[in-house]
């Protein structure tokens, strides 16, 4: 995979996007007032299953997630490439030649293993074969399955004896190396090399990309043990990274937004058969994390998970649900919310079973699936003795909470806590302090939880209009919509900050060096509402053009800043600018005659000269937490608007609500800063 398909793989543009420009749902795609132009109807469309995004209005672009990256922060597709590898977590080398030299060897064994493939899919397919023969009735009476489904799986036979598969790939020029470093063979201790599989059904097992990089072979003789012998772990077959069917499954799982994950190799293939298309298989081991960011939120923003009704699958349910908590709430509980159900396949039955006897039940139960908050519940209470003590009720109320807490969309419904409390006969409002504590808990040990699995105040925002409208500077903000309309007079606020940013552009460093540290290690403070100094900052479009240049002089490093502004900057942008800069210019007229840097340099001169340093930076950071409150500011009105329109769906309000949580813990750790320098200034 190229770099950029991988960190195309790992980035979501929804998610992406949303960290600077909330989304809405409409439909299949996502609507935004387009943040690249100020506009008041949203024309700014992004398309989830294409990865892409659309300006229908002034700017009429659109592209990927690199051009949106690149055109948001102005980047070059280098500094983009380099930026969003940094966000994917994804390690950019450049090409080394022992990295070509290890690439063409998983090449190599992916030939190898294709062509194993061929071999066990022909020899089950060869009429000539005894064995192979029964194995094939087996498959298609037993488990039917029709010839469509073999080909189309490549099903095989592994013939019984111990040297076919090597002796037919070891003839084509394969070394025994290479046999078992794909896999296919084993060596045991005396050296003596055999092929690892013989007389069992073979499964091809493929990457997301439709590459056999490994087997599933169930036994067909009663005997043998273990019932499935997969391919060992390698680097060309790594468990904890696959699902079984992803391959044929992702194009109906974007489209539904729903993965189903069913824990047998045929179960899916039944299902599969049977025309469920997003039906995929776990590889016989827990859910992985990895596993589940390969579907989610990314093309699916529901996970369905099948259980087999017996006590181990509940075991592995649990085990599941602890993972994919954890995955949710360390990565995407602030971001997106997934929607995790469980499924039960009543009776003593696997998906496998129930679709063969009657496909059209499936559905039913694909859509009566219990939310994981309920089916939690439902299980811890099944475990209660019929008159549990107060301890026990707590402790199965505690052992719920931190499976409640990641799947915001289920916890914050008062409803569900009201079940909780109603079953367990415990306060709700208990409830909620255990909740509490335990998000305390989980946050000072992983200092990346989410501090949007609190629970939403929302309501008890403080209600007064004004809060966040300071008086001595520009209009109130009046409309609902407000930070989608630019404002009417341009802010002196606005304008004071660009100013000394744009004579001591050192200063914006300490600017945002005061947001971190608001923020403290939590990152979804630090990437969101304490995010840098920022265009949206401001409202004016001018203003906000200038605020986008000044970051990228300072984010690239060909240039001096100056020289890159002056470069930069059209012509509109050079006058606003000299507009803002203009109190301390006109007493300088006479130096104004090589352009803006030069100005600048003298502008900057002269403010240092008049300014003691120290007052400036504390002026300007006090000046940067109003604007950032303002803009705060504007982000509720929003979301209060959104909530009033009552036009929001179920994802919308876990979503708003987080934001609205965010944006108020934001809020209140800017308000105890500026007491505190309140403080400082009176003391
Ligand atoms: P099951 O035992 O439920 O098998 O294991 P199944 O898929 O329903 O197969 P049939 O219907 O009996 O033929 C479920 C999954 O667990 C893994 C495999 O991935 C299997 O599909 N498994 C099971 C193993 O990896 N090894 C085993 O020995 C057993
Ligand atoms: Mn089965």
């Amino acid at each position: 995979m190229s770099a950029v398909d991988e960190i195309k793989s790992k980035l979501d543009i929804v998610e992406y996007i949303q960290r600077t420009t909330p989304l809405k749902k409409t439909g299949r795609v996502f609507k935004a007032c387009c943040p690249f132009h100020v506009e008041k109807t949203p024309s700014f469309v992004v398309d989830p299953e294409r990865q892409s995004w659309r300006c229908f209005g002034a700017c009429a672009e659109g592209g990927d997630l690199f051009s949106f990256a690149m055109k948001q922060n102005g980047w070059s597709f280098h500094e983009a490439m380099e930026e969003l590898a940094k966000l994917a977590g994804v390690e950019l080398r450049p090409q080394t030649p022992e990295q070509r030299v290890r690439d063409e060897a998983l090449e190599r064994l992916r030939g190898l293993i294709k062509l194993a493939a061929e071999f066990y899919h022909e020899h089950l397919l060869d009429g000539s074969d005894r064995q192979a023969a029964a194995t094939l009735k087996y498959t298609r009476e037993k488990r039917g399955l029709s010839d469509e489904t073999l080909s189309r799986f490549q099903i095989g036979y592994a013939p019984p004896g111990w040297q076919n598969l090597r002796d037919l790939l070891t003839g084509m020029g394969y070394s025994d190396d290479d046999l078992v470093n794909a896999g296919v063979v084993s060596r045991n201790e005396q050296g003596n090399i055999y092929d690892r599989f013989r007389n069992r059904l073979m499964i091809p097992i493929r990457d997301e990309r439709g590459r056999v990089v490994g087997f599933g072979a169930r036994a067909l003789a009663a005997e043998d043990n273990p019932k499935y012998l997969n391919s060992p772990q390698s680097p060309v077959f790594d468990k904890s990274r696959l699902l079984f069917g992803l391959d044929f499954a992702a194009r109906a799982i974007r489209d539904t937004e729903t993965v189903v994950i069913v824990e047998g190799y045929l179960d899916a293939i039944q299902a599969q058969q049977a025309g469920y298309a997003n039906v995929v298989a776990q590889m016989g081991t827990a859910l992985t994390e990895t596993q589940l960011k390969l579907v989610a939120p990314r093309m699916a923003k529901k996970i369905i998970l099948a259980l087999d009704s017996d006590a181990a699958g509940q075991n592995a349910t649990r085990r599941s649900l602890e993972v994919a908590r954890e995955a949710l709430q360390a990565d995407y509980a602030g971001r997106l919310s997934v929607d995790i159900r469980i499924l039960t396949v009543p009776g003593a039955k696997d998906p496998d079973d129930l679709i063969r006897e009657a496909p059209e039940q499936w559905q039913a139960l694909v859509s009566e699936a219990t939310p994981v908050a309920d089916y939690v519940i439902g299980m811890e209470i099944e475990a209660l003795p019929p008159n549990a003590s107060v301890q026990e009720r707590e402790g199965a109320a505690r052992r719920l909470l931190p499976i409640l807490i990641a799947s915001e969309d289920d916890l914050y419904r008062k409803d569900n806590l009201q079940k909780l409390a109603m079953k367990l006969r415990i306060a709700e409002r208990d409830l909620m302090v255990w909740a509490q504590e335990q998000q305390q808990i989980a946050k000072a040990k992983a200092p990346r939880a989410a501090p949007s699995a609190q629970p939403p105040d929302f309501d008890t925002l403080p209600p007064e209009e004004g809060y966040y409208d300071l008086p001595d500077f520009d209009t109130p903000v009046r409309s609902r919509r407000a930070a989608l309309i630019p404002a009417v007079s341009k802010s002196r606020l606005e304008r004071y900050c660009l100013r000394i940013l744009f004579e001591r552009p050192d200063l914006f460093y300490h600017v945002n060096r005061k947001f971190r540290e608001l923020a403290g290690d939590d990152t979804y403070l630090s990437d969101g509402p304490l995010n840098e100094l920022c265009a949206e900052d401001f409202t004016d479009s001018a203003y906000q053009a200038l605020m986008r240049t000044f970051q990228e002089a300072l984010v690239q490093d060909e240039m001096d800043a100056m020289e890159y502004l002056d470069q930069q900057l059209t012509a509109e942008l050079i006058d606003e600018l000299r507009e803002i800069l203009r109190d301390d210019l006109e007493t300088m007229r006479p130096a104004l005659r090589n352009g803006l840097s030069a100005d600048l340099v003298v502008v900057q001169k002269q403010s240092e000269r008049q300014n003691g340093i120290l007052d400036i930076e504390v002026e300007l950071i006090a000046k940067a937490l109003e604007l950032r409150q303002r803009h705060l500011g504007r982000l509720r009105q929003e979301i209060i608007a959104m909530f009033a329109d009552d036009q929001l769906d179920w994802e919308d309000m876990a979503y708003y609500s987080q934001i609205a949580t965010l944006t108020n813990i934001a809020k209140r750790l800017i308000d105890d800063e500026i007491s505190r320098q309140a403080r400082r200034v009176n003391a």
